[in-house]
């Protein structure tokens, strides 16, 4: 790609799935990771290993991981060790084993027919593909949270059991759990529990410096030399500290602090550019969060911001947002799902960390269920639900 008049060299070393060579304040982590893994290169067919990496949002689960695997794959695949590194996103697949597993085998057998088989037949297919292969598979599945909230205690049993589960056969599946909320992994039985809690990496937030480290590096690659103020570096990593050390934060920050010069015809990017950046980023959620939901899962998000933008209350209650949604369904022409569907829904955006439930005692009725939309300003996420529910619209029109 050409970049005349550019303040950029190269903007894709600021995607956010680029994985970089190495990555600054990670290196003691990076060592364990090896450390644990480090039986693949004598008996990769006598042993298997299950490891935990934690850490807040941004701190670099995704990429250690991933140069991690990138890594032990070439060390074990120049010492002739078939060994290969697969990565699943728990959330792309809503926390269902079935789809994820599915997914694992279509890596092996391309063609594979996407029903008709349960969980176990798809397991038992994937082992004898790996003994067929001599394989060993180090499987990364990462956002875990979502599958423990949506698939609970004895699927998270039965993968910790994976091997044992094939007594006397070689091992072939080594697992890497990763996850923000290590809270969660408290309310597992006390198998399971006793099990993840022997490997942990586990990931602190990034200070300033360190996050001037990690931006400078990505200037670096991805910025002509001086188109950068220092000012700005710091400012950003100032920014990426207070959300939580967020790294992610950051390179985006970054990113667009340069679009912005870009857009101004500007050959540094500096504080003003920075400023407009701040002013049109939205923390909080990721744009590929909402597209991923479904029309209603929308229309009942799009419930739940409405009612937060018109009440100035904290909670509200399902029957609040019941109401809300069959407005906006109406708006859309769409019919309402029934209560047992929006309950799903409910299910869905709090393990996806978009709402929260709390459930209280409300008066003589018992218990009930409270909604709250804790990080995430109403009225932008709205802005984004219509955008995105326009797109869709028109998408239809389309077709
Ligand atoms: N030490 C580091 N050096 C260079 N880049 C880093 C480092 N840590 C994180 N990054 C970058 O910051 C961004 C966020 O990191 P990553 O996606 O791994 O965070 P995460 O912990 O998986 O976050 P989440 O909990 O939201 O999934 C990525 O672009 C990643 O490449
Ligand atoms: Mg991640």
């Amino acid at each position: 790609m050409l970049y005349a008049n550019s303040v950029f060299k190269d903007e894709s070393k600021l995607d956010i799935n680029y994985v970089p060579k190495a990555l600054p304040h990670r290196e003691k982590e990076y060592r364990l990771l090896m450390e644990f893994f480090n039986f693949l290169f004598q008996f990769s067919e006598k042993m298997s290993q299950r490891v935990i990496i934690t850490g807040d949002v941004g701190t670099g689960k995704t990429a250690l991981s991933n140069r991690f695997g990138a890594d032990i794959t070439l060390q074990a695949n120049k010492k002739k060790i078939k060994l290969k590194y697969i990565h699943v996103n728990c959330r792309e697949y809503r926390g269902k084993i079935s789809l994820i597993l599915q997914h694992i085998l279509t890596i092996f057998q391309a063609n594979f027919p996407k029903r008709g088989y349960s969980s176990e037949e798809v397991l038992d297919m994937l082992f004898q593909i790996l003994d067929e292969e001599a394989t060993h598979i180090i499987l990364a599945l990462d956002e875990f949270d979502t599958l423990i909230k949506n698939e609970g205690s004895e699927t998270v049993y039965k993968l910790t059991r994976l091997q044992e589960m094939r007594s006397n056969k070689p091992q072939r599946i080594s697992l890497l759990f990763i996850l923000r909320d290590l809270a969660l992994i408290n309310d597992l039985d006390e198998s399971s529990k006793s099990t993840l809690q022997r490997n942990i990496v586990n990931l602190k937030k990034y200070d300033i410096n360190q996050l001037v480290d990690i931006l400078n590096e990505r200037v670096d690659m991805s910025f002509n030399l001086y188109a950068v103020n220092d000012d700005v570096i710091n400012s950003i990593a100032e920014f990426g500290y207070s959300e939580s050390g967020n790294a992610r934060f950051a390179i985006d920050l970054l990113w667009r602090a340069g679009k912005y010069a870009d857009a101004n015809n500007k050959r540094v990017v500096g504080m003003e550019c920075l400023r407009e950046a701040v002013s049109s980023i939205f923390p909080s959620i990721r744009k590929s969060e909402i597209d991923s939901l479904t029309l209603h899962e929308k229309l009942f998000l799009l419930a739940i911001a409405r009612f937060f933008n018109y009440n100035d209350v904290a909670c509200a209650s399902i029957s609040e947002i019941e109401e809300s949604y069959e407005i906006v369904c109406e708006e859309y022409s769409e019919k309402p799902n029934s209560h047992t569907q929006i309950w799903k829904y409910v299910q869905l955006l709090s393990a996806l960390g978009i709402i929260k439930i709390k459930v209280r005692s409300a008066s003589k009725r018992g218990r009930s269920t409270f909604i709250s939309l804790p990080t995430i300003p109403s009225n932008e996420l709205e802005k984004e639900l219509n955008a995105s529910l326009r797109k869709k619209v028109s998408e239809k029109h389309e077709i």
